[in-house]
C-alpha cells in the first residue's frame, strides 16, 4: 500500500457520520441487518471466526483511528502535555467511566487492568496473621496468586470455595460463600461474571450477607463493565476492579478501581503517592509515566458504547449466547457449563464435548472449522469458552453449532 492509498483508507475509515446515524436507528437485538451494519464498523480478520472476545475486545475502526490521533497529538506536545493537561485529562476520562458504572467520580481511578486494581487491594489490605480470606477456585489465577503471596507473607489463611455451574437459585450461591465465613474472615473476593463460564453471580446478596457478618467484599468485574448494565453503588461491594480493554473496547492497558470512601485510607498503595498532596482515592493512583493516549481513547470508546446503547448491546450479547446454546444444550455428548437463565449470563458461555479434552476441542474447532476459542480445563469447568461480540453474526454461530454437533 503506498502512502496515498494508506491515507485514503484511514480517512475513509475515520469519516463515518453514517455510523452515528445507523446507531440512532431503533433496531432490536434480533435485527440481523442492523447488526451486519455494526459489524462494518470493525476490521474483521477473515481467516477465522473470532469467538474469543473474552480476552479483549478489538476496537471499532473509529476508536482505533481516534486512538492513533491521540498518540500523534501527545507526541507533538511532548513533555508539555505530560506536565500540564495529562492529569486533568485523566480525571475527566475517569469521570466518564464513573458515569458508565454510575458511581461518584471521587470513588474511582484509572489503572492498567483488573489485575492491578484487585492485586492492589489484596496486597495493600492491612492483614494480620491468622486473618482469613475467601475466594472461588474458578476465580482468575492472577488474583489467586496474589492471595497465595499475602498468605506466605502475612500468615493469611485462605479458604477456597467452588461456585456451582448450575445453581438452583441465588441463595445456593450465597450459602456457599456464607459457609466459609468465620469470625476471622476479613475479605471475600467474588467474580461479577465468572471468567471461565460467564455466569453472573448475585453480588448484592453476597455483599449483604458478608456485611452482616462484618466481612468486606471485593468484586472482580473484569467482564461486567460495559457488558451488562448495573449501578455500582447498588451492588453494595467495598472494592470493584475491571479491565476497560474488555467490554468497553478501550485500547489495551486501561482498567478501573472503585473503593468505598471509608476504606481508602487503610489500603497501602503499591506505588506510594505523596500523602500530603494526594486526597481521597488519588493516594492509590500513582501510576508513574504510562501510555496516557490510551486513557484519552476512553472518550471515544464511551461515545461508541453510548451510541450503540448499553441496553441494546447487552440484549444483543445475551441473544447471541442463547442463539447457539439453545441449539446444543440438550444434544447428547455436549455439555453447556453456563446456566440457561438469562439473568445469570451475558455473551459468554462454556461448552464441552464430553468425548474430547477441552484442548483437543479448541484445536479441532480452530483447525477444522476455523473457529477461535479458548480451552478451560479445571476446577469443575471442562470445555471451551465461547465469547461472541457485537460484530458476531448468527451465521458464524451456525458454524459453531454445526461443528459442535459433528464433533459430539
Ligand atoms: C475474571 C477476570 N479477572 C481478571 C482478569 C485479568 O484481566 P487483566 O489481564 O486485564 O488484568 C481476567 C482476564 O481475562 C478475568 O477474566
Amino acid at each position: 500500500m503506498n502512502k496515498r492509498q494508506f491515507l485514503k483508507s484511514t480517512i475513509g475509515l475515520s469519516l463515518t457520520p453514517s455510523l452515528a446515524e445507523l446507531l440512532r436507528q431503533p433496531a432490536t437485538a434480533e435485527d440481523e441487518e442492523f447488526w451486519a451494519q455494526v459489524r462494518k464498523a470493525y476490521r474483521i480478520k477473515p481467516d477465522y471466526i473470532n469467538l474469543e472476545s473474552g480476552y479483549y475486545n478489538i476496537l471499532p475502526q473509529e476508536t482505533l483511528e481516534k486512538h492513533l490521533q491521540h498518540i500523534r497529538d501527545i507526541n507533538y506536545h511532548g513533555s508539555y502535555y505530560m506536565r500540564t493537561t495529562q492529569f486533568p485529562d485523566r480525571k475527566s476520562m475517569s469521570k466518564l467511566v464513573a458515569e458508565i458504572v454510575k458511581c461518584s467520580p471521587d470513588d474511582l481511578i484509572l489503572t492498567r487492568n483488573t489485575t492491578e486494581s484487585l492485586d492492589m487491594i489484596i496486597g495493600g489490605f492491612p492483614w494480620k496473621a491468622g486473618d482469613e480470606a475467601i475466594f472461588a477456585i474458578q476465580d482468575y489465577g492472577a488474583m489467586q496468586d496474589m492471595f497465595e503471596q499475602v498468605s506466605r507473607r502475612h500468615g493469611v489463611v485462605l479458604k477456597k470455595i467452588s461456585v456451582p455451574n448450575h445453581p438452583l437459585n441465588d441463595e445456593e450461591i450465597v450459602q456457599v460463600y456464607a459457609n466459609a465465613i468465620t469470625a476471622k474472615t476479613k475479605l471475600v473476593m467474588v467474580c461479577h461474571m465468572v471468567n471461565v463460564t460467564g455466569q453472573i453471580l448475585p453480588i448484592r446478596k453476597i455483599c449483604d450477607m458478608a456485611h452482616a457478618k462484618g466481612v468486606e467484599v471485593m468484586v472482580d468485574g473484569a467482564h461486567a463493565v460495559a457488558h451488562i448494565e448495573f449501578n455500582l453503588p447498588d451492588l453494595h461491594c467495598d472494592y470493584y476492579g475491571a479491565s476497560l480493554h474488555k467490554w468497553l473496547a478501550v485500547p489495551l492497558g486501561v482498567g478501573m478501581l472503585y473503593v468505598k470512601p471509608e476504606h481508602v485510607s487503610k489500603i497501602w498503595p503499591v506505588f506510594a503517592e505523596n500523602e500530603v498532596a494526594a486526597k481521597g482515592i488519588e493516594r492509590l493512583n500513582h501510576l508513574g509515566t504510562n501510555p496516557v493516549h490510551a486513557h484519552l481513547a476512553i472518550q471515544d470508546a464511551v461515545n461508541f458504547y453510548r451510541q450503540l446503547g448499553p441496553a441494546r448491546k447487552e440484549a444483543r450479547l445475551r441473544y447471541l449466547q442463547q442463539y447457539w446454546t439453545s441449539q446444543v444444550r440438550n444434544v447428547p455428548g455436549i455439555e453447556v457449563n453456563t446456566p440457561a437463565d438469562p439473568k445469570r449470563h451475558g455473551a459468554i458461555a462454556n461448552v464441552g464435548v464430553i468425548k474430547l479434552k477441552p484442548a483437543e476441542l479448541a484445536k479441532q474447532l480452530f483447525e477444522t472449522y476455523q473457529i477461535y476459542t479458548v480451552a478451560i480445563d479445571g476446577n469443575g469447568v471442562h470445555g471451551c469458552r465461547i465469547t461472541p461480540n457485537v460484530f458476531t453474526s448468527t451465521m458464524e454461530l451456525d458454524q459453531l453449532v454445526r461443528a459442535l454437533k459433528e464433533l459430539a
